[in-house]
Formats: C-alpha cells, structure tokens, sequence
C-alpha cells in the first residue's frame, strides 16, 4: 500500500482517494479478482439509506450537541448471518424501544434512536491470530469479512461476503422501517412492554415510582384526547441505522452523489463511525470519513490525546458543524477520570460543536471462566462517572452506546437477575464481545434515567439553537 497521502497534502477526496493511505486492520484477501469483481457488483446495488434521511440524523445530532436531545446508540457488537430472525430483529427493537421511553420520560426531551444494526458486520481485532491449543488461525474479522468456526477455511477472508451482508442488511432494514412505522413501534406498546419488564424484575420496586409516573403521563394525555388514535404520529417512531466503517471497498461502493446537494454520503447506513483501532490521522480511514456528509462517530479511547483529538476534529468537522461528529468515549471505568476531562477541555477551549457520548463496553471487558466478560457494576460505573465529569465540566452528557441484545444471553455478569461466572456458560451467543442481555440493556436504561434526569435538572432547559 503506497503512503504517499497524508493530512496536510489532502486536496482532492473521492469515494477511492482513502486508496493511496496507508490502512489498518485490512483483510488480506486471497484472490484479488473476486475482491475487485464484488466491490463493482456492490456498486451497481441500490442504496441502503438515502442522504435526506442521513441529514434528518445529523439534525437530530446537531439537537444532541445543544443539549437538547439525549442519543441512545447500540445493538450486537457484531450482526451475523446465523442469526439472523425476524425474531431477533424483533426483541432488540422492542428492547431498544422500552429503553428511550424511559430515557425520553426521565430527561423530557427526545431520544435520538440509533441501533448499532443492519451493516454492523466487520470487526477489528486487537490480535490478528487465535490460539485454542497448540493451533494458531487467522481471527475472526466479522461475517462479512470470514467464518467464526474455528477451521483454516472458514478463517480466509472471502469477498462473496460482502454480498450476503448487504442483502441482510437491507432485509433487517426492511423489517425496522415495517415496525417503526406501521404501528408496532406506539408508545402504548413500548409502555406496555416496559411495565412487563418491571413487573418481571427483581428490581420492581426500585423502577416502579418511574414507570407509575410515566403510566400517570399517558393517563393524563389520553384524558385530554392526545393518544395514538387521535394523533398519528405516536404511532411511528425515527430509528436510524449505524455501523463501524471499517471495510472501506464495501463503502466506497455504496458511497452515491445526493442528487439534491450533490454531496457525497455513505449509503451502507445512516451514521458510521470509525473505530479506535482505525483512527490513525493519516491514514485511509480519517481519509475516507472527511469526504462523506453522513453524521459520524468517532471511538476515543485511552490512547486519544486531547491535541491528537483537536486534529482529528480538524480533519473530520472543518466547519464545525453540530451533529456532524459525535465522540464515542471507551476508556474503563477505571481510566475514565484520568483522560475525558483533558478532551472536554480541548475541545471547550477550541468551541468545537460535538455529541459526548460514553460506550461504557469496551474498556471494560475482563477474562472470566474462559469468556470475555464485561461486570454489569464496571458498565455502570463508567456511565456514572461519564455524567459526573461532565457535570464538573459543566458540558452536556449527550448519549450512551451499548453493546446489547433483546435476547436473554449470559455474556455480561451482574444485573438485576445476576448473571455470575459460573452461569456463562448458559447462553453465551455472542459473535464478538459480550452484550447487555434484554433485562441488563433495560435495567441500564432506568439507571442512566436517574442520571440524565439530574444532569436535567442541574443545567435547567436547553435553550434552542437559533434555526438556521
Ligand atoms: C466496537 O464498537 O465493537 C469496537 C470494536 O469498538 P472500539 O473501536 O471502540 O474498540
Ligand atoms: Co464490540
């Protein structure tokens, strides 16, 4: 790979120019024909998502930035072809759905909806090898790159793939845009399933006093003829699609002109993001992002300087436009203290616009009984210190991104229910890291509610940005 393109001779961007970078965490694929064969293919498929709906994202985002709106993020650390059900599509959105009435309730204002879904297929792996026993393999990059079975054929990296994670993603795609707005996704539903949730809980009285109140709230706004016979519109909900941009074929090929503005976006998914591992400032994936106009994240974890972080805003938001950049942070529990308040003061100093939102998964996975695990209290633990280091700051805790499913899995331990060591083994289903499971991911849902609802009450309303 030449390296001849670095930040400051960036010019010219096209959907290929992140080609002439040097890239991280690439497949090697065996037979380059296929490769290039695949990628043409793609190019000719219709789009998964179109820029209005990209733009109708970033505005949301742009809300999130101002204080505004509250972002909930998340879904399967890594979609795959065996599971793939309309049942399991269901549970997440019935899960997700539950968690932002709460948070909706708990901060009074919008949840900006965004599932880590429908294109979330490709993994960067801290090590490009596996061990189990004396045998050594290539890893395991995510369905559409290779197969997780543990075999020398199912580990090489095969193009076809791309194809088959296209076609599940606009089948997923397809079933979300059915619930979200044919009806399924009402705020009645999502209230009744959430007071299922607290009934079933060994928690029950502690969520009770915030589901009786938010019972109180659609008592109320029935009594006075608001409810979703009378109002179409809390019938449907805005969900929107997100993924770690890490194949860049695969998204050069589905990155389109807008025909109304003539801007570039990525059509693979609303809002992409680029992980901690492929955030090299001169390197093919920065390269890639600066050039699409879709909403995107950027993973910051503990090796992000705070002038290392100011360079990459340069890079990726030079007009400084909010909802444009969300910064996805992931250091541990234990390392949060030590690096978030650095970036909010850079950025603070600099007046960049940007969502803060906390992914409170990866930094602190742990080795437990042979699993990759992740404690319910460290999950926490980081969320709480998230909301409290920006409270000091005096900057808005924008969002939280979850690794989580609708399914009853035992991958992370604690909760409510406990999920202990010894109970790993049970439903451990992940393709990847370990996810909240249904009861975990809502339980989150009521803890990061009493959160946000101080952070509410502390900053007082938001004062709406001036429209544009
Ligand atoms: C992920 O979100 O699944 C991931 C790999 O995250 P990170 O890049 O932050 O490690
Ligand atoms: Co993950």
């Amino acid at each position: 790979m030449s390296t001849q393109g670095n930040l400051t001779s960036r010019q010219t961007w096209n959907p290929g120019s992140w080609r002439s970078f040097p890239i991280a965490q690439v497949p090697d694929y065996p037979d380059r024909a296929v490769l290039e064969a695949t990628e043409a293919q793609l190019g000719t498929f219709p789009p998964l998502v179109f820029a209005g709906e990209a733009r109708k994202l970033k505005r949301a985002l742009g809300k999130v930035a101002n204080g505004e709106a509250f972002l909930l993020q998340g879904g399967d650390c890594a979609e795959s072809f065996a599971e793939h059900s309309a049942d399991h599509i269901r549970d997440f959105f019935r899960v997700f759905l539950q968690m932002s009435v709460v948070l909706t309730y708990a901060g009074s204002s919008p949840v900006v909806k965004v599932g880590r879904v429908a294109g979330q297929f490709a993994k960067p792996r801290s090590s490009p090898v596996e061990k189990v026993g004396d045998v050594e393999l290539p890893s395991y990059r995510g369905d559409i790159i290779n197969g997780t079975e543990f075999t020398p054929e199912a580990r090489i990296p095969d193009p076809r793939r791309q194809i088959e994670a296209y076609r599940q993603s606009a089948a997923t795609l397809n079933l979300i845009r059915a619930f979200a707005t044919g009806g399924y996704a009402n705020l009645d539903n999502a209230h009744r399933w959430m007071l299922g949730f607290v009934k079933d809980s060994p928690q029950s009285g502690r969520y009770n006093e915030l589901a009786n109140r938010i019972t109180e709230a659609l008592d109320f706004m029935r009594a006075i003829g608001i409810s979703a016979d009378t109002h179409p519109e809390m019938q449907i909900t805005e969900f929107f699609t997100s993924h770690e941009a890490l194949l860049l074929g695969y998204e050069q090929a589905l990155t389109r002109v807008d025909s109304t503005s003539g801007d570039w976006y990525a059509t693979s998914g609303h809002m992409l993001w680029i992980g901690d591992r492929t955030r090299q400032p001169d390197h093919a994936h920065v390269e890639f992002f600066r050039g699409i106009k879709n909403p995107i994240g950027l993973k910051c974890g503990p090796s992000m300087t705070p002038d290392g972080l100011i360079q990459m805003i340069d890079a990726l938001n030079p007009e400084n436009e909010a909802g444009r950049l969300t910064l996805i942070t992931r250091f541990g529990a234990d390392k949060v203290g030590d690096h978030l308040p650095g970036l909010i003061r850079a950025v603070e100093r600099e007046g960049r616009k940007v969502v803060w939102s906390c992914d409170p998964m990866h930094g602190n996975t742990i080795s437990l009984a042979g699993y990759k695990t992740r404690p319910f209290d460290r999950i926490l633990s980081e969320v709480k210190s998230f909301f409290a280091i920006h409270e000091a700051e005096g900057t808005y805790a924008g969002g939280i991104h979850l690794e989580m499913t609708g399914k009853d899995v035992t991958e992370c331990t604690g909760g409510a229910r406990t999920v202990t060591a010894e109970g790993l083994a049970d439903r451990y289903d992940t393709a990847c890291d370990p996810r909240l499971n249904a009861e975990q991911a809502i339980e989150m849902a009521f803890l990061v509610a009493d959160l946000l609802k101080h952070e509410k009450a502390m900053r007082g309303p938001a004062v709406p940005a001036a429209a544009e």
